[in-house]
């Protein structure tokens, strides 16, 4: 009998567009991998909750979203793609885990510390946000979750939760494995190297979005900063903004960095980063023009992630049953 294929799940928040981090990091792996795998793949509204935003546009954000990642590659015929409140039982399991994560764990992520930090009035949500992400994870029987470096502890605090509820509850949850790639799992800012490229640096010019304008890819490159010196030579420790530029260009090239190095060797960091910036424009020109296409026609991505949802709570109403019953909630069963 065919081996069961192994589940992938992985989630993104729709906090308005997407970056090359987050392009190169996860969703660019998820697009090729989806011949491999049984996949879902979650826009996570409930995540983008834990920070203060604004109610009026989450609906439109996340509508985007969902075309980016159509736009991106993700196929419907392979994969399950769905907002995360579209299925109630991601809350409901949320609770579960809580009972079990403990106040110490939660407070050692480096997510909850860092965005919490200097704010007045620290929502318990971003607190709780580990186990909300445990909850997407465990409900659907996960084996392998696709992410970039900043996901890491959160994935292994899923993986400790769930042990935990085996070994009190018994055998119900499939402890997974994160899936973190060597090279790109850590885009760095254009603007500084020592910090990962996100979403909520207030400074546009330190990220890449994938709906960028040729233009404003270029200006972004060319005032990218670079180090001391003027050769093209991957160095993390000494040349940290040459080195994030090189990663960018070996993974859209898909040449080995060796091979770039070699190709601008005596030419300088201009012809370099004048190359990188045609390559991404290249690149993302066939998903830019795909977007252009979805964003015309809202009504068949909205069916798509529709479908999806019912795909999903398909699996996750079942599984949920499993766990109110290992936790002993609700009723006793009448036989
Ligand atoms: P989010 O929305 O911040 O990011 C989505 C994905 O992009 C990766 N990423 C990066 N990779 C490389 N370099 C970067 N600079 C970079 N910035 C972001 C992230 O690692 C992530 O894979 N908590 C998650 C969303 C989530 C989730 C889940 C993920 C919710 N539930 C269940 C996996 C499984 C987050 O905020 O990702």
């Amino acid at each position: 009998m065919a081996e069961r294929r192994k589940r992938v799940f992985s989630g993104i928040q729709p906090t308005g567009g997407i970056h090359l981090g987050n392009y190169l990091g996860a969703v660019r792996n998820w697009v090729s991998q989806q011949d491999l795998y049984d996949n879902i793949f979650c826009i996570v509204d409930l995540h983008a909750m834990t920070l203060p935003y604004d109610a009026k546009g989450l609906r439109a954000r996340t509508l985007e979203l969902g075309s980016i990642l159509l736009a991106a590659g993700i196929d419907p015929q392979r994969s399950i793609l769905f907002v995360q409140s579209d299925v109630r039982e991601h809350s409901e399991l949320t609770w579960v885990l809580a009972t079990l994560a403990t106040f110490g764990e939660l407070s050692r992520m480096t997510q909850f510390k860092e965005k919490s930090k200097g704010s007045e009035r620290v929502g318990a949500g971003i607190f709780f946000y580990p186990t909300l992400m445990a909850a997407d994870i465990l409900l659907y029987d996960t084996d392998l979750v696709p992410v970039g470096d900043d996901q890491k502890q959160h994935i292994e605090l899923t993986r400790d939760v769930a042990i935990r509820f085996n070994s009190t509850f018994g055998d119900t949850l499939v402890v997974p494995e994160p899936d973190i790639k060597p090279v790109g799992a850590r885009i760095m800012s254009l603007e500084d190297p020592s910090k990962k490229m996100s979403k909520s640096d207030p400074s546009p010019a330190s990220r890449i979005e994938l709906h960028d304008s040729p233009d404003e890819i270029r200006r972004k490159i060319r005032r990218a900063v670079t180090d001391s010196g003027s050769e093209v030579r991957y160095d993390e420790a000494n040349k940290p903004a040459v080195s994030n530029l090189l990663t960018i260009y070996s993974l859209l090239a898909d040449l080995p960095v060796s091979e770039i190095e070699q190709r601008y060797e005596g030419k300088g960091y201009g012809a370099f980063k004048g190359d990188l910036a045609d390559l991404i424009v290249e690149q993302l020109a066939p998903l830019q023009a795909r977007l252009a296409e979805l964003t015309a026609d809202p009504a068949q991505v909205m069916r798509i992630m529709t479908e999806g949802a019912g795909r999903a709570r398909a699996i996750a109403a079942p599984k949920m049953e499993r766990v109110r019953a290992a936790i002993g909630v609700g009723l006793p069963e009448i036989d």
